[in-house]
């Protein structure tokens, strides 16, 4: 089937084919020098990444993603919605779908210090920039939720830095970053009340969850945490409306009984049972989504790293649901 974006059409800047290389979209870049500047760790961002960060949800610890992390965190998301490689089933056109015009919210659980939300609105204005994709007016709400107050911070901090360049690509945005603990009910529902409100006059809706399994698969978390996903992912029922999963290619995710596994295994349990013939298949795991690209270090130029990801759509079926 004929992309929506097509391979050879992504601009030079965002992607160099004879060297299979991420350029990170110059907004994103632009937004984490910002946010390295505020928050004092430019410098700290040129040292090498240490092999022993664990991560977790202290002031140390978002400042250590901040710095180490951000980028490629960054880069595993662009390389997803672009699919240079062609080998991420439908990921790039829903994407391309999604955010073609009009008034659409995205939810970025849990967002960190904004790395997912923030990649996908700078990959869109460079791709309208670049005239590769039509500046329709595109309203984007995002509502992003989070554990760790310094990282809902710079979250927002960073969205203003980019506002008036996504503006004059026809991207307006409004954003809320809201407390919130995956394994806590009471936390779940309100971010929820909050996803019904924001999200009652969109015409389409993202649900991004980026690298979270470091988190979901230690001691008996995703147990707890499973049903908290069950009311999340309820809200992409409507039309033009997805849950995506992106992380890293690490053992765990993908081993058997790793984190992917039991994620498409309860997706299948919870929702494909209410499937109707019209609704998509059961996901398989073997049609998982998976690439890999070098990417340019945007503040070293003469280092590049590595980045690899698994990827995978959730559909929910849509019988009943709302255009
Ligand atoms: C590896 S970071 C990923 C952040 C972001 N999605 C990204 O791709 O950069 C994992 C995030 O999970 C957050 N976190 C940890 N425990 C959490 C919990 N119980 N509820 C919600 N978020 C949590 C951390 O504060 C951290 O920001």
């Amino acid at each position: 089937m004929q992309r929506l974006i097509k391979k050879e059409d992504i601009p030079r800047t965002l992607w160099e084919p004879d060297h299979g290389r991420i350029h990170l979209a110059p907004d994103l870049i632009h937004a984490w020098k910002s946010l390295l500047n505020y928050s004092g760790l430019f410098e700290k961002a040129h040292l090498p990444v240490p092999k022993n960060l664990v991560g977790g949800v202290t002031k140390e610890d978002t400042d250590d993603h901040l710095a180490w992390r951000f980028s490629g965190s960054s880069a595993r998301v662009q390389l997803g919605i672009l699919d240079p490689r062609g080998n991420l089933s439908g990921i790039s056109d829903a994407f391309a779908r999604i955010f073609s015009g009009g008034t659409v919210l995205i939810a970025d659980l849990p967002c960190g210090s904004g790395a997912a939300l923030l990649t996908i609105l700078s990959t869109i204005a460079e791709l309208r920039r670049e005239g590769r994709l039509p500046r329709e007016p595109l309203y984007i709400k995002v509502v992003g939720g989070e554990i760790s107050e310094s990282a809902r911070d710079y979250a927002e901090q960073a969205i203003g830095y980019i506002k008036d360049s996504l503006a004059d690509q026809a991207i307006w945005v409004s954003a809320e970053f809201i407390s919130w603990d995956v394994l806590n009910r009471f936390s779940t529902a309100d971010l929820s009340t909050k996803l019904t409100l924001t999200g009652s006059d969109c015409t389409a809706r993202l649900l991004i969850l980026a690298n979270f399994s470091g988190f979901l698969q230690a001691d008996g978390k995703w147990k707890a945490a499973k049903q908290q996903f069950e009311s999340l992912f309820m809200h992409c029922r409507n039309n033009e409306s997805y849950a995506i999963w992106i992380e890293p290619p690490t053992n765990t995710v993908l081993a058997s009984g790793g984190f992917f596994g039991r994620l498409i295994g309860w997706f299948n349990d919870r929702f494909s049972t209410l499937r109707t013939p019209e609704d998509p298949e059961p996901i398989k795991f073997e049609s998982l989504g998976q690439c890999s690209a070098k990417v340019q270090h945007p503040l070293r130029e003469e280092h590049q790293f590595d980045v690899g990801l698994v990827i995978q759509r959730f559909d929910l079926p849509k019988s009943g649901a709302r255009a």
